[in-house]
C-alpha cells in the first residue's frame, strides 16, 4: 500500500511536468467523422468531377474543378487512371499534383477520402502552418481541399501492406499552396508495374510531384521513382519529417538546393 501511495505521487509529479501542448500531428483531421467522401472501391478509380467553392491557381492558371484519382494524383481537367508513374514532364500536357502516384488498390485494402471546407478551426491551423514556413508570404486560408489516402494496397498485394498520406491544397483566392503529409509508407509499387507481390518493392516506385501540364514546367520530390521513396516519410523541405510545402500559384520550391545534383539534393533533404 505505502509503495504505491509514494508511487502515485511519483506518477502525478511527472504529469505535472508534461508541457501542455502535444506534439503537432503530421496528417490534417479525416475520415467520415469530418464529413469525408470515400471514393468508390475499385481498381485505378477515381472521384467524380468535383466543382470547387473557391478557384485554385495551380502554375498560374485558375481551375475550378478536380479529380481525386486512387492512383495517388489530384488532376485538373481531366481523370487520371494510369497506375505506373511516367516521368515528368509528362508530354500530354495533364496538370497534376501527385503526392504518390503508384497502383493504389483500394478494393484489396484502404481507403482515399476527401472533402473541401471552410471549418475555421482547420482554416486556422493551416493557416498557422503555412505562415511558420513562409514567414514573408502574408497568408491567411479562406478555402482548402484535404485528400487522405488511409493505409491503401497497392494491386497485386499478397500482404496487409498500406500507405497512410495526405495532400492539402489551400488559398486565399490569391496565393495557393500544397502541403504534402507521409505519415506512413509501406510500399512502393503494385505488381503490374514490376512490384513484388509479397513486399510491394522493386519495379518503377512511385513518383511525388507536380506536372503543369504544358510539358515544361514540373517538379519531382527528391526520391520521387527510386527504391528510396519508401523513405519519404524522413524527408521534408520545412523541417518536419513527412511534410512537403510547396507554394503552387506561381509555382516556387523552397528548402531544397535544386541547383545541385539530384544526389546532393536528395542528401540534404534527410538532414
Ligand atoms: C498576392 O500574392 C502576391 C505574391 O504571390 C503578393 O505579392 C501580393 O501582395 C498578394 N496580394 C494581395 C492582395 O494579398
Ligand atoms: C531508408 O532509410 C533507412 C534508414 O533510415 C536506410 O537504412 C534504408 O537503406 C533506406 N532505404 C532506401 C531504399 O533507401
Amino acid at each position: 500500500m505505502k509503495s504505491s501511495f509514494a508511487f502515485l505521487l511519483l506518477v502525478s509529479g511527472a504529469v505535472m511536468n508534461i508541457e501542455p501542448t502535444p506534439e503537432a500531428a503530421l496528417l490534417y483531421p479525416y475520415g467520415l467523422d469530418q464529413s469525408d467522401r470515400k471514393n468508390p472501391k475499385l481498381d485505378d478509380g477515381t472521384s467524380k468531377r468535383l466543382s470547387l467553392s473557391v478557384p485554385f491557381t495551380f502554375y498560374s492558371k485558375e481551375y475550378r474543378s478536380l479529380y481525386v484519382n486512387n492512383n495517388g494524383v489530384i488532376s485538373f481537367d481531366t481523370k487520371v487512371k494510369q497506375y505506373t508513374p511516367d516521368p515528368f514532364p509528362l508530354v500530354d500536357g495533364r496538370p497534376f499534383v501527385a503526392p504518390y502516384w503508384g497502383d493504389v488498390d483500394n478494393v484489396l485494402g484502404g481507403d482515399v477520402f476527401y472533402r473541401q471546407t471552410t471549418d475555421p478551426a482547420l482554416l486556422k491551423l493551416i493557416t498557422q502552418n503555412i505562415n511558420q514556413y513562409f514567414p514573408s508570404i502574408p497568408f491567411t486560408a479562406t478555402w482548402a481541399f484535404v485528400a487522405t489516402w488511409d493505409h491503401v494496397a497497392y494491386y497485386g498485394s499478397t500482404s496487409n501492406k498500406g500507405n497512410t498520406f495526405q495532400a492539402v491544397l489551400t488559398t486565399n483566392s490569391n496565393t495557393s499552396f500544397v502541403i504534402l503529409n507521409y505519415k506512413d509508407i509501406q510500399w512502393t509499387t503494385g505488381v503490374a508495374s514490376g512490384g513484388d507481390p509479397k513486399t510491394g518493392l522493386g519495379g518503377t516506385p512511385a513518383h511525388a510531384g507536380f506536372n503543369n501540364g504544358d510539358e515544361t514546367n514540373y517538379y519531382n520530390i527528391p526520391s520521387s521513382r527510386t527504391e528510396a521513396v519508401i523513405n519519404i516519410t524522413q524527408t521534408s523541405n520545412v523541417n518536419v519529417p513527412g511534410r512537403w510545402v510547396f507554394q503552387v500559384d506561381d509555382f516556387k520550391v523552397t528548402g531544397v538546393p535544386t541547383e545541385a545534383p539530384h544526389a546532393a539534393a536528395s542528401k540534404s533533404c534527410w538532414l
